[in-house]
């Protein structure tokens, strides 16, 4: 029987991957190591109630004793990291918490694991990391896309914390000939994604109809990927990559902000009509501090090796994304009480909430 440990399995990308896993690996066994924070919502994972091929476990990847005892009582050959502390904004607020999970708790795993898996026999181990293209830095208008060979150049806390985390990674690979790969993803969205990124936050606030909030003038290029290409690739990665390589894996849909959000309201006022005008609630509003240009990916090397390419395009992702949302009013009302609250009045004033 094989085990696969996935952190961070009740969050967006992470619980996309659980859900993804049981339907592509079902002999698999996943052991979910999840502190479940503000962004891990154990109702991701209700359908698997009573799954015995899934086990949550509560708790933090930077506590030794429990991530030791792990690998100690399982019989854990695969790893797919997930867990972090995901928002840039909240960085900007708060960024020990980052620096504590992203920094601290990925080197818990990473000699939890070197640990256990010394001198194991028979099934290859493999430790995928999962990271972010914000590591690069950012790009001008006309730059070419990051590469896996670009330096790193982060500007974030939270870019910053992820950074350390990947180079941590390397070292292991390096070092002790550890089977870490890493992948840099560009920005996903689809189900589950909690609403306080871009995406699922615009949408919400419209369902809403409370104002949009754009930094800046909106001109700012990220670029999106469907959360299910991800999880395809994060898979084929983890079974097929070379470890000690990074894979960059980027949805090639690269779109302004301002842009993206008009085209998702666009989509929402035609499959919700007695909305009105959802785009009437876009409002500019202070850019971030040290707001990042662009994002943008090379991805021929994922492309040559392992033949993976993104499947979704960014209309019929928005569209899918949307029908979940629409489908699921009651999770995002869920989500959107508490703590939430606090946040987006700390983050945008009381005008937004
Ligand atoms: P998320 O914020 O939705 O979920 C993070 C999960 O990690 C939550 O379930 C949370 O409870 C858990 N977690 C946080 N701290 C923990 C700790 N100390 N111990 C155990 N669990 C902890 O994040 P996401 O958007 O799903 O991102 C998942 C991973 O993918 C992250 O590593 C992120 O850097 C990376 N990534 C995300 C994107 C994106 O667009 N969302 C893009 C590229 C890479
Ligand atoms: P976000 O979803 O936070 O992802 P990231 O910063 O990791 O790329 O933001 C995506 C883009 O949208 C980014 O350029 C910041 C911008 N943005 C807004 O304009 N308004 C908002 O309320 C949020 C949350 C983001």
């Amino acid at each position: 029987m094989s085990m696969v440990l996935v952190t961070g399995g009740a969050g967006f990308i992470g619980a996309n991957f659980v859900h993804y896993l049981r339907r592509q690996r079902p002999e698999w066994q996943i052991l979910n190591l999840d502190l479940l924070t503000y962004a891990g919502n154990p109702e991701n994972l209700a359908e698997l109630e009573g799954d015995p091929g899934h086990i949550l476990v509560p708790g933090d990847i930077a506590d030794r004793e429990l991530v030791t005892s792990l690998f100690q009582r399982y019989p854990i050959t695969r790893v797919v990291h997930f867990a972090a502390e995901t928002h840039v904004d909240r960085s900007i607020m708060d960024p020990g918490v980052f620096v504590r999970t992203n920094v601290l708790g990925t080197f818990t795993l990473l000699e939890a694991a070197r640990q256990a898996w010394q001198g194991l026999k028979g099934e290859e181990p493999r430790f995928l990391h999962i990271s972010t293209d914000e590591v690069y830095g950012s790009l001008g208008p006309d730059d070419p896309a990051f590469t896996e060979a670009t330096p790193y150049s982060p500007n974030s806390p939270y870019a910053a914390s992820k950074a350390g985390a990947d180079l941590l990674v390397r070292s292991y690979y390096r070092t002790y000939g550890f089977p870490a790969l890493i992948t840099n993803c560009s920005n996903n969205y689809g189900p589950y994604q909690f609403p306080e990124k871009l995406i699922p936050f615009a949408l919400s606030q419209a369902l809403a109809g409370k104002p949009v909030p754009i930094y800046g003038t909106g001109a700012n290029i990220r670029d999106w990927i469907f959360v299910e290409d991800h999880c395809r690739g994060a898979l084929l990665v983890l079974e097929k990559g070379r470890p000690g390589e990074t894979y960059n894996l980027g949805g090639q849909q690269e779109k302004p902000n301002l842009e993206l959000v008009r085209l998702l309201l666009q989509l929402l006022r035609e499959m919700r009509p007695e909305l009105g005008q959802p785009e009437e609630l876009i409002t500019f509003v202070t850019d971030r501090p040290g707001h990042d240009w662009r994002y943008a990916l090379n991805t021929a090397k994922i492309e040559g090796e392992l033949d993976w390419r993104p499947q979704v395009d960014l209309e019929e992702g928005l569209r899918r994304t949307l029908s979940w949302y629409l489908a699921h009013q009651d999770w995002l009302e869920r989500v959107r009480s508490g703590a939430y609250r606090d946040y987006l009045r700390r983050q945008y004033g009381a005008a937004v909430v």
